[in-house]
């Protein structure tokens, strides 16, 4: 196999953040309302110096430079995000200051909601294990400043970008390409019809469900693509939740992610019943109860495996259309109970970071990876042979999931060099960088979003005013302006 996938991954989050309890008492909203109704910490925040161009500028570059890769070395660049700054003009050409006199480099800005950064990776994916490949790296950005209007959604902001290097022998890898299935739609949960203004319509709730639907779809399709090409085994022979080692979930706010990944449990209870799968132990259970002869220990495993197939659910649960369970409380307390501690073991890794950055929508599932390479990886648990789930979402709607599987790379084989999950873990270092942000008061948030929204309808010539400049860590851009004939400009602190 050709073993294409991730190679190397940088991360940039503002280094000015607020945090979730302050936001909460400044917002005079119910204390826990934030930090426990929406499982948020902290969120980063950003004025007018810092745009999506200059933050792709700061990931690159350190991508690059902390890796030490070669800009001729690279024969694809493409960025997702939905955060549009001069519109048809791509962040990816922006980047191209980054390559010197290579200019021979494939790719462009893709735009859907959290999902553009996606769809980036897979067409990188696609290009290096195609026969068009000319053997250089490809680089994916991710990167969007979240914002909302003032509102119950604005709790939900957060800034940040991701830029991930591609390439064959991946210590990351998409083994099998076709591990992979997607769930698109045309819905209006979440879209940005005003140009005047940064900020998108949302229908809050709208977009919960369609999150959910689209992860059922991408769910049973993916376990049915996995067990077609292998055949998992489980208690009845099925790919099911616990067979992955990890998950990756588009994350706008950590509370969602935990209620989805509970319904996955759910999903296979219904899979199994739907299969008419009953309790089997090397025969049909019913039967088995009949013979006189079977052992307590028999029993036993019978009543456990009786558990395991149709869980806590009642026949009712199992049986209702689907879309009646989103509302139900019951179910869900029960689905937090029997995920709780899978959740912990296979998806609490991913979610740290954006608890404290928040959302960074088209950044969020590559900041999650991001974060388990450094939690997991940084204490040798990501070890070859584990497989990592990802889910990611974007309104409108167009959602994927696929499976990256840890691997040793074979440089020796490849004649290349070998990038290893461990020194990913080593060069992100994130839960040390993270923890060395700046709180600012949570009167900021406004100030930042007001600084941002002159911007957007301030016409031009513009010069920021938001306080980021000496609060930047060094190496990192930052916008000087956009002159008379609105082009921007960047300079690196
Ligand atoms: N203590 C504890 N919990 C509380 C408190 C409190 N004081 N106050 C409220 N809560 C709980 C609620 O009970 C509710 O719990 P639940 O999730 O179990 O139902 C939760 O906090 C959320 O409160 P709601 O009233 O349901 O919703 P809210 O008005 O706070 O809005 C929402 C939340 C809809 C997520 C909003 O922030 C939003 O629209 N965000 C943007 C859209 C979004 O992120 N969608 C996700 C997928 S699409 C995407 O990525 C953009």
């Amino acid at each position: 196999g050709k073993n294409v996938g991730i190679l190397a991954m940088e991360v940039y989050t503002p280094r000015t953040y607020i945090s979730q309890s302050a936001l909460e008492s400044h917002a005079g909203v119910s204390p826990g309302r934030f930090t426990l109704g929406l499982g948020q910490e902290g969120l980063a925040v950003t004025g007018d110096a810092e745009d999506v161009n200059s933050m792709a500028l700061t990931v690159t570059h350190s991508l690059l430079e902390k890796y030490d890769i070669d800009p001729r070395a690279v024969g694809r660049l493409e960025v997702g995000t939905e955060t549009l700054v001069d519109k048809s003009k791509s962040t990816k050409t922006v980047l191209m200051d980054l390559f010197g006199d290579n200019a021979d480099v494939e790719g462009a800005t893709v735009v859907n909601a959290c999902y553009g950064g996606t769809s980036a990776l897979l067409n990188a994916f696609a290009w290096a294990e195609s026969d068009g490949w000319d053997g250089r790296y490809a680089i994916v950005v991710a990167v969007d400043v979240a914002t909302y209007a003032r509102g119950p959604a604005r709790p939900t902001c957060g800034a940040g970008a991701v830029a991930v290097l591609v390439g064959r022998d991946a210590p990351l890898a998409m083994v099998d390409p076709r591990e992979r299935a997607t769930h698109s739609c045309n819905v209006y949960d979440f879209f940005k019809p005003d140009h005047a203004v940064e900020y998108p319509v949302v229908d809050g709730a709208l977009s919960q469900t369609c999150y959910y639907r689209a992860l059922e779809d991408c769910y049973a399709k993916f376990c049915d693509r996995v067990d077609g090409l292998e055949g998992v085994v489980d208690v009845d022979g099925h790919y099911h939740a616990d067979s992955a080692d990890y998950f990756v979930f588009h994350a706008p706010y950590n509370k969602l992610v935990q209620k989805s990944y509970g319904r996955l449990h759910f999903l296979d209870a219904r899979r199994r019943h739907a299969r008419g799968a009953s309790p089997r132990l090397g025969g049909d259970s019913s039967e088995e109860k009949k013979d006189e002869t079977m052992t307590a220990a028999a029993a036993a495993d019978v009543a456990r495996v009786a558990v395991a197939v149709s869980g806590p659910f009642s026949e009712a649960d199992l049986t209702r259309p689907i879309e009646e369970t989103y509302a139900d409380r019951a179910l869900e307390g029960t689905l937090k109970s029997v995920s709780g501690p899978s959740y912990a073991r296979r998806l609490v890794d991913a979610n740290a970071a954006s608890r404290v950055v928040g959302n960074t929508y088209t950044a969020s599932v590559f900041l999650g990876l991001a974060s388990l390479v450094d939690k997991a990886g940084g204490r040798g648990d990501l070890t070859p042979g584990k497989t990592v789930v990802v889910f990611s979402y974007g309104s409108g709607a167009i959602a994927t999931m696929y499976r990256l599987h840890v691997r040793e790379p074979d440089a020796a084989a490849s004649g290349g060099r070998a990038f290893t999950v461990g020194e990913m873990a080593r060069k992100l270092d994130l839960s040390a960088r993270l923890a060395m942000r700046e709180e600012v008061h949570p009167q900021e948030l406004d100030l930042a979003l007001e600084t941002r929204a002159r911007m957007h309808r301030g016409g031009a010539p513009y010069s920021p005013v938001y306080p980021t400049i000496g609060r930047m860590s060094p190496g990192t851009y930052f916008l000087n302006g956009i002159d008379s004939k609105w082009v921007r400009s960047y300079s690196r602190v």
